[in-house]
């Protein structure tokens, strides 16, 4: 080949790599259905769709045990909690998901969302009691008076799915079920069983909606599975309900949002605080997804599957239990074509990382890579970087407000809300920002709101801020992206932190030398755990000091300053309106 050809070869291919997949390049955000506001916020989108800072909108949840059969034209039986009524706002999502189109925005449903993720009791106990420490053993400690078995339904174990002040009762989990009943997933079973490179496969049908569920570890606790069983006395597939649905709203996609830390920690394998395997639900998950690519082919083959993952999802070295590391690794070396029907070509939606709710704290090992910065910006970094070394295209998450993890009541000072400087570092230094894009969790949350500045939380960015710039990034020529996210009423936005579920879950990691754990996070939680006793520093701000007695809602003066009081650490920050106390953290 001539030289001239060689340089013409070059220029194509880099054209190729330049431009991504019809598609691909976009600017998302999820928007929290809810009976109160859902409609309004809906409703205020769609009637700007075209000047609104984003190019696709994530409809969420639906339940992991939703119905739907074809042409019934109801949400009745897909819990997305728009109206409790009628045709449960089936007609109404449908005319807005045409006018958003008509905008020129994409509209995906995404299921799942971590509340009908998790299962209360078994997250309990075993990605958060098991470690006997973590960052969120105190709630152990506070509501179960230190062990597993002072956790029961009637403090919800322990409020580890949700912070007491959610109010939650058992009804308002629900967890992934394996629709055994049905030809479609018994066809998936098989697939999956046939290209397994872990473990053998262990399926558990029996986990489903109001069942009674004997505790397979201790063999003795029963608890009542969180969820319905409706799918099954209507022998439906629920995943398979989910593309039908998508196709009878008229949708773009639908959106895989898997966050099962309580399957991974039950159904791990290894012994005592680790290293542990999580090959079952490497599994789980990828049959979930592949039953859903599945049905696309089949009932909608022009419907496109994304999923949200976790952080430490591509992160491929060894596991201590708490969050869903290597979860996607492991899912796309053995089943590389599921990842890729989400990655690329025609049905790509995306891979969309959670990677928000980070803590910088590093007496539980949150920081991923000791050699770069610890902050929001560095992690998100460092997060991208496995998923590109593992190959897996993948598009950065960032999450507007206070974020859920560490608990704010609990560990203010090390949560890394999403500042302009940390979205100028992700913007500039994550390369798939240009090509794929971003998401955000979500439309309508507020930005924090707890003071800022020198001596406070970090000020935050609010979501049209954030939305524009990713928006600018990804389309640079798209007028969109100076539009901004509608107010409702001319006011401001109504949706407290407080009410959100998230989609996140992030993570946390490993010191290289030590074996440790930690775990992700998610709404509110996140567990890890220690084997090595490490001293505190305080990283944010401020002196460790000692000091006498408790001292738990007396005033000090420096945000993030510590202070050991009769083996209790304290830790300054607002826990409540606007005065600086000291608040009981962890042992010293
Ligand atoms: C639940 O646990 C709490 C705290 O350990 C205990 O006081 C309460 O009696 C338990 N309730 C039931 C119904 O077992
Ligand atoms: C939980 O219940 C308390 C007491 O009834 C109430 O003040 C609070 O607003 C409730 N929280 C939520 C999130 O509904
Ligand atoms: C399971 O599927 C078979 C065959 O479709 C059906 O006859 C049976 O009623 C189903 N069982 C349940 C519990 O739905
Ligand atoms: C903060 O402290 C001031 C002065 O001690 C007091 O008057 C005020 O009530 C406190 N505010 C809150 C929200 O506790």
């Amino acid at each position: 080949m001539n030289p001239l050809a060689v340089l013409l070869a070059v220029a194509t291919t880099v054209a190729a790599l330049a431009t991504p997949p019809v598609g691909n390049a976009v600017s998302a955000g999820y928007l929290l259905l809810n009976p109160t506001t859902g409609p309004a916020k809906l409703k205020a989108l769609a009637e700007n769709a075209a000047t609104i800072p984003v190019n696709r909108i994530y409809l969420s949840f639906v339940a992991p045990t939703m119905v739907y059969v074809p042409g019934s034209n109801t949400l009745q039986y897909s819990d997305i909690g728009y109206s409790s009524s009628g045709d449960y706002g089936f007609a109404d999502v449908k005319k807005y998901v045409a006018q958003l189109q008509a905008g020129g925005v994409e509209v995906f449903l995404s299921m799942g969302g971590w509340n009908y993720n998790c299962y209360p009791y078994l997250y309990m106990k075993y990605s958060i009691a098991y470690f006997g420490k973590g960052p969120n053993y105190w709630k152990i400690t506070q509501y179960g008076g230190g062990s597993a078995a002072g956790c029961n339904e009637s403090n919800m174990w322990c409020y580890v799915c949700e912070p007491q002040s959610e109010n939650t009762t058992l009804k308002d989990f629900i967890v992934f079920p394996e629709p055994d009943n049905a030809s479609t997933w018994k066809a998936v079973q098989s697939t999956i069983a046939a290209g397994a490179k872990g473990e053998a496969v262990k399926w558990h049908p029996e986990i489903v909606g109001g069942a009674k569920f004997t505790d397979p570890v201790d063999k003795q606790t029963v608890t009542t599975v969180p969820g319905s069983n409706y799918f099954v006395t209507v022998n439906r597939d629920p995943y398979t309900d989910f593309v039908y649905l998508a196709k009878d709203l008229g949708l773009d996609g639908v959106d895989l949002d898997y966050e099962e830390m309580w399957h991974a920690d039950t159904f791990r394998s290894g012994s005592g605080t680790g290293p542990f395997k999580l090959d079952q639900t490497v599994y789980k998950y990828t049959a979930i997804a592949l039953d859903m690519v599945n049905a696309i082919k089949a009932i909608y083959p022009e419907c496109k599957l994304s999923t949200a993952a976790g952080a430490a999802g591509a992160w491929s070295n060894n596991w201590w239990g708490g969050n869903l590391k290597g979860l996607w690794y492991y899912s796309n070396l053995w089943y590389p074509e599921v990842t890729k029907f989400m990655s690329a070509g025609a049905n790509a939606g995306g891979i969309n990382v959670m990677t928000y709710d980070l803590s910088n704290n590093n007496v539980y090992f949150e920081c991923p890579d000791t050699t770069s910065n610890c902050e929001l910006g560095g992690q998100v970094k460092f997060y991208m970087n496995t998923y590109a070394t593992a190959g897996i295209p993948a598009r950065v998450g960032y999450e507007i407000g206070q974020p859920a993890y560490p608990d704010p009541s609990n560990d203010p000072t090390h949560q890394i809300p999403l500042t302009q400087s940390a979205l100028t570092e992700i913007l500039n230094g994550v390369p798939n920002t240009g090509s794929v894009g971003g998401f955000f969790w979500e439309l309508y949350k507020p930005k924090n709101s707890a003071p800022t500045g020198p001596s406070g939380q970090p000020n935050n960015i609010d979501a049209t801020t954030v939305a524009q710039q990713m928006c600018a990034k990804v389309l640079p020529n798209a007028a969109r992206c100076k539009g901004v996210i509608p107010p409702l009423d001319g006011s401001s936005p109504v949706t407290t932190a407080s009410q959100l579920p998230t989609t996140s879950s992030a993570v946390p990691t490993t010191s290289s030398a030590v074996p440790t754990t930690s775990a992700v996070k998610s709404s509110t939680t996140s567990s890890k755990k220690t084997t090595t006793k490490t001293t505190t520093k305080a990283t944010t701000a401020g002196p460790v000091t000692t000091g006498s007695g408790d001292l738990s809602g007396t005033a000090c003066t420096v945000f993030g300053g510590t202070v050991c009081s009769n083996k209790v650490l304290y830790q300054c920050a607002y826990y409540s309106g606007n005065n600086l106390t000291w608040g009981k953290w962890t042992t010293c």
